[in-house]
């Protein structure tokens, strides 16, 4: 990708605008993504449950990597690149599982790894041969609340303020005592970008999600919500509940940092979850002896969301496969000890933003699918869309830069 090619479709970007069709389209540009923003920001991967004993591991893709997460004899959680150190083939072909005997052996010629990726068997190799210089590389991780993060990047983004973030929140919504209690993946055929702007903003809200619009005063006009936003904040204080916003998403970090946003939004009165009935799913998490009527956002790095209520969670996971094809993750949190059929209904927990989700694929592959028409021409952003019109504002500046300003 040659900077003149970049500096010509950046010159047609009108401020304020979406960005031109290339962007969305060019299987160029998705390289360009790929190497220059996706690879070299942190992404979650999964939450500590999915991996409750040593051994237990989970393959995640990105663009042509692959990694390992993988849990080890000390309970620490370890991110092996998955190519092998002898030949390169792949190591683990399964997207899950148990390493038999703590060890992961090449399928090619038996290379054998343990849980922290260190050789320790190679047949027939000769002298000298040192094992030790053939471990498999690893990546740094974070575990954050229960959140697992890893980045492919060399030199990776300074984490200490999205961890400060996500610890005080997730501490408060009690993540780090939470379990997986479901996962779904949407495959959307859409440029990533695309399913994230859309992620980012509400103005599509009421006309494209009826029931979030009914529990949710973020779908409202900024104006019809400022009562019922303090009103939200009043009922969390007297509550003892304190989680302050942080905006430091796109932009609004200081450069060489991971992006990080924070902040509450109120439920309609009388809504106390994401539920059909906007009842609790059951057991509250974390520091909510009652249900304060208000649900907290968080973004950490590009593409990594989460969603907290005072009852349960949600992930959010967008991963780029392709220029036209993203999937979106979305994993569902409950409180540690929490019963299935006894404390939650997977329906139920599940039923808003599967429900949302599915809306959202929809828009999305219609956006895409508008956007590829040769008569498409990139209109302006609303008073709504303050966020992706800032995102891609930041992501002209990351492409053309790099995350470091390299
Ligand atoms: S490529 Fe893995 S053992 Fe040969
Ligand atoms: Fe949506």
């Amino acid at each position: 990708m040659s900077h003149p090619y970049l500096t010509e479709l950046i010159a047609r970007h009108t401020p304020g605008h979406a960005l031109p069709r290339e962007f969305y389209t060019d299987p160029r540009i998705f390289d360009a993504d790929m190497e220059r923003i996706l690879l070299r920001h942190w992404f979650c991967v999964a939450h500590m449950s999915d991996l409750p004993h040593a051994g237990d591991f989970l393959v995640v893709e990105l663009g042509a990597e692959s990694v390992i997460i993988v849990r080890n004899r000390n309970d620490e959680i370890r991110s092996l690149v998955n190519v092998c150190r002898h030949r390169g083939s792949r190591i683990c072909a399964a997207k899950a599982g148990k390493a038999a005997a703590g060890r992961f052996t090449c399928p090619y010629h038996a290379w054998t790894y343990d849980l922290n990726g260190r050789l320790i068997a190679a047949q027939q190799m000769g002298e000298p041969f040192d094992r030790a210089q053939h471990g498999l590389k690893a990546l740094q991780v974070r575990v954050v609340a229960g959140l697992i993060f890893t980045t492919f990047a060399a030199t990776p983004l300074d984490f200490t303020g999205a961890e400060r973030a996500l610890a005080q929140s997730a501490r408060v919504h009690g993540w780090a005592q939470a379990k997986v209690a479901h996962r779904r993946t949407y495959s959307i055929q859409a440029n990533w970008k695309l399913a994230v702007e859309n992620y980012m903003e509400c103005y599509h809200c009421q006309p494209a999600h009826a029931e979030f619009s009914r529990r949710h005063v973020y779908a409202r006009p900024a104006r019809q919500g400022e009562s019922l936003e303090r009103e939200g904040r009043r009922r969390a204080e007297a509550l003892g509940i304190f989680i302050p916003d942080i905006d430091q998403y796109a932009g609004a970090a200081p450069k060489g940092s991971e992006l990080v946003s924070l902040f509450r939004s109120a439920l309609e009165e009388g809504v106390e979850s994401g539920t059909p009935d906007s009842r609790p799913i059951g057991r509250l998490m974390g520091q909510f002896s009652r249900h304060d009527g208000n649900s907290t956002y968080i973004d950490i790095g590009p593409v990594s969301d989460f969603l907290a209520y005072a009852d349960h969670g949600v992930i959010y996971r967008f991963i780029p496969r392709s220029v036209l094809q993203t999937d979106m993750e979305v994993i569902w949190l409950v409180h540690e000890e929490a019963i299935e059929g006894a404390d939650y209904d997977v329906e139920r927990l599940t039923w808003l933003w599967h429900l949302t989700s599915l809306e959202d694929k929809k828009i999305v592959e219609q956006n895409q699918a508008g956007v590829n028409s040769q008569f498409f021409t990139p209109g302006p952003y609303s008073m709504r869309e303050p966020h992706p019109k800032r995102f891609v504002e930041w992501y002209l500046r990351e492409l053309l830069e790099g995350p470091d300003g390299a």
